[in-house]
């Protein structure tokens, strides 16, 4: 099946991420926002992340504006008529998911492929509110999405093997490498990655070691490029605690279980970057 126009529902940070990505490797691309502020900010982030994809030599002045003009930004779900392939990139939040895949089914055309980047929920549940099932599978993408090579493709029980050989083309196409997993809370990379961050939480808040040289330990003992403190700080601490959560509900594992610390850090606003202060501070 051949896939021309794409759709990227939500324009935060994944989905801004996404819709660059595809442009750039010459899809046309809907986007769309609930409303046109969050839609403007999800614009001008695809526009300066460009600006430094130029300055760092990735790409070409006439490439960024060749992209640029490829991207449809809209806060109409009607605007995803003639979109071949779809990928969800909203809240997380199981209700709010199913609508919008419910919608999806209604305004789409029948051969469409509809994908959630959800990092942790059922896409099964997304699958059945649709009646395309068949057509519905989980494309998990990683931050920032322009550098990141990898996509987690995520079969359900009902996906068919067109769907994700389709998916899987695709997702090359974008310059990305694709793994595979079953339909099972934060599938490879967050099943192994949440609780090796949430433990670096428990170890800060037991006092065993500071916050650098946690973070230094695995940057310089394990050449990771973020240690796992920074790691949080980026990713965001309330997008670490839902996806604990989640992953503690279905599993009751207290591997997944959050830290006291990450949950009272969520309740006074210290999400991270994007609220200036994680476990570090970060200036505007
Ligand atoms: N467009 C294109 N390329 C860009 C770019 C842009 N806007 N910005 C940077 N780049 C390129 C650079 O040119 C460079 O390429 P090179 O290796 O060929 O020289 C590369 O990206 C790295 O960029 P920088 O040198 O500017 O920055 P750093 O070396 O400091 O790396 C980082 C930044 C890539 C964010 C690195 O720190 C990193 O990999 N951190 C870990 C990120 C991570 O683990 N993400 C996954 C989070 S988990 C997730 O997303 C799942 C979710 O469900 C929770």
């Amino acid at each position: 099946m051949e896939i021309k126009k794409v759709g990227v529902v939500g324009c935060g940070l994944m989905g801004s991420g996404i819709t660059e990505t595809c442009a750039r490797s010459g899809y046309s691309v809907v986007v769309s926002e609930i409303n046109q502020e969050l839609l403007n900010k999800g614009m001008s982030a695809m526009k300066s992340s460009m600006e430094t994809g130029v300055k760092k030599g990735k790409l070409t002045e006439p490439d960024k504006d060749t992209a640029l003009g490829r991207i449809k930004g809209t806060t109409k779900m009607e605007d995803f008529r003639d979109c071949d392939l779809v990928i969800e990139a909203v809240i997380e939040n199981l209700e709010e998911k199913k609508r919008v895949f419910a919608t999806l089914d209604k305004i789409c055309p029948q051969h469409a492929i509809l994908t959630s980047n959800t990092s942790c929920l059922s896409i099964l549940d997304m699958a059945m509110a649709t009646k395309r099932p068949e057509k519905v599978i989980g494309m998990h993408f990683f931050n920032p999405v322009p550098v990141m090579r990898l996509v987690e493709i995520v079969k359900t029980i009902l996906s068919s093997d067109e769907t994700i050989s389709a998916a899987k083309a695709f997702s090359e196409s974008l310059g990305k490498a694709v793994i595979f997993a079953k339909d099972a809370p934060g599938f490879i990379v967050n099943r192994l990655l949440i609780p090796y961050l949430l433990d670096a939480i428990r170890m800060l808040e037991a006092g065993i070691a500071t916050r650098e040289d946690i973070d230094q330990g695995m940057g310089l003992g394990c050449n990771h490029p973020m240690g796992p403190l920074t790691l949080l700080d980026f990713v965001g601490l309330d997008t670490t605690y839902f996806i604990a959560c989640a992953m503690y509900e279905e599993f009751k594992d207290p591997l997944f279980a959050p830290p006291s610390l990450l949950k009272k850090m969520v309740t006074a606003g210290k999400l991270g970057r994007k609220s200036g202060k994680g476990f570090y501070e970060y200036k505007k």
